[in-house]
């Protein structure tokens, strides 16, 4: 075999080295931001949207009307159990600002009603008032952050895939609160083909919940949220999903689950999607005595703000198949019920066992030998 030359030795270890390095230098620069929106839906297109929303990785913010949620419930679940955020748009659409304050009271608790029964949880949802019309007033008996946009597509109006994918690319950039309208049909491929453009160009897409987060501002219940340009604050990563791992120990396997320090983690053990009421939250490693699958998720808000959900199947084997390897000069037998009990004899063992097994050997050949000798006589 030909020897490598050194030069092309320490080139190939520097590949290597290189190549085992975290990807941080394209991952600080995703740092550009856009939160999509959707108004006036749930509606027939929704799934739709979702599939290609899902494909893609992204989440978006969906600002429902109650009486929309009412018709297609499973769908509102959906959009929430894949990590995007769903907001409030009042029952009826109507102008808030036309409203009495009970009246407002009541768009706006009859929505939340609706929400909660499709989602199965109770949780806050941030609103943007029907055709952005709002005043102070308004405003202040939401008791959330309300959300208007920077960019208007105006998918509503043209009707047009095309004339909504230009007028998004035309005025979208980084920090904007685009609106669009998952009721129509010609909006979908619009707004594909839009986040198809804009990640290759290095954005990305977040909820509003995110978007604000990220730009270090606190939602503040009463106030109304146009877009959340970068400026000087800069932009925090975006959460990282958590990671399982486990290990073989006397007591059985144990688990842990590392995530990003910024939320908190839970997970669930029979196979479930983590949500409220089903799940725990990790404070330290736990032990698992058969076969589970881990669900695990980090968590700054549950409607908005989650990781992707990772998920890992442990498998409990009591004894493992058992590995002979030589370390340091020393015969390991491991896997006898985990690492721990991993039991390391010297090399003298080997050395005996050699030593015999040659000696035995030698004297049945000499054995054989002689009688061969003898039967020849
Ligand atoms: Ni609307």
């Amino acid at each position: 075999m030909k020897r490598l030359p050194v030069k092309t030795a320490l080139l190939l270890i520097l590949i290597l080295i290189f190549n085992a390095l975290p990807i941080s230098a394209s991952a600080e620069a995703a740092q550009k931001l856009i939160a999509l929106t959707f108004d006036d839906g749930p509606g027939k297109y929704t799934q739709e949207l979702l599939d290609g929303l899902r494909e893609r990785g992204v989440r978006v913010s969906f600002f429902v009307l109650g009486q929309n949620v009412k018709s297609y419930p499973e769908t509102v679940r959906r959009a929430w159990e894949e990590g995007h955020q769903i907001c409030c748009h009042t029952y009826h659409h109507y102008e808030l600002t036309r409203l009495s304050d009970d009246d407002i009271r009541r768009e706006l608790e009859l929505t939340d009603a609706a929400i909660d029964e499709a989602l199965g949880h109770d949780f806050d949802y941030w609103l943007r008032p029907p055709y952005g019309s709002h005043n102070k007033h308004v405003l202040s008996l939401t008791g959330v952050p309300c959300f208007y946009w920077s960019v208007d597509t105006r998918d509503w109006e043209s009707l047009n895939s095309d004339a909504a994918y230009k007028e998004f690319m035309r005025a979208a950039k980084d920090g904007s609160i685009v609106l669009m309208h998952d009721i129509h049909k010609t909006t979908i491929p619009a707004a594909l083909r839009a986040i198809d453009t804009l990640m290759a160009d290095g954005y990305e897409f977040v909820t509003v919940s995110e978007l604000l987060s990220r730009r270090g501002i606190e939602a503040e219940p009463g106030k109304i949220y146009f877009s959340a340009y970068p400026e000087e604050r800069g932009t925090e990563p975006a959460l990282i999903a958590p990671t399982i791992s486990y290990e073989r120990t006397p007591e059985g396997k144990k688990v842990v689950i590392e995530g990003d320090e910024r939320a908190k983690i839970y997970y669930t053990t029979d196979g479930q999607l983590p949500e409220p009421g089903n799940c725990e939250e990790y404070e330290q490693p736990f032990y698992i005595d058969e076969d589970t699958e881990v669900k695990a998720v980090c968590v700054r808000s549950w409607n908005g703000g989650r990781s992707d959900v990772v998920s890992e199947t442990v498998e409990f084997s009591r004894l493992g198949a058992m590995t002979l390897s030589i370390r340091d000069g020393r015969l390991v037998i491991g896997g006898l019920g985990g690492e721990s009990r991993v039991r390391e004899f010297g090399i003298a063992l080997i050395a005996a066992c050699v030593a015999g097994l040659g000696g035995a050997v030698f004297g049945v050949s000499r054995t054989v030998r002689r009688k061969k000798v003898a039967s020849r006589k």
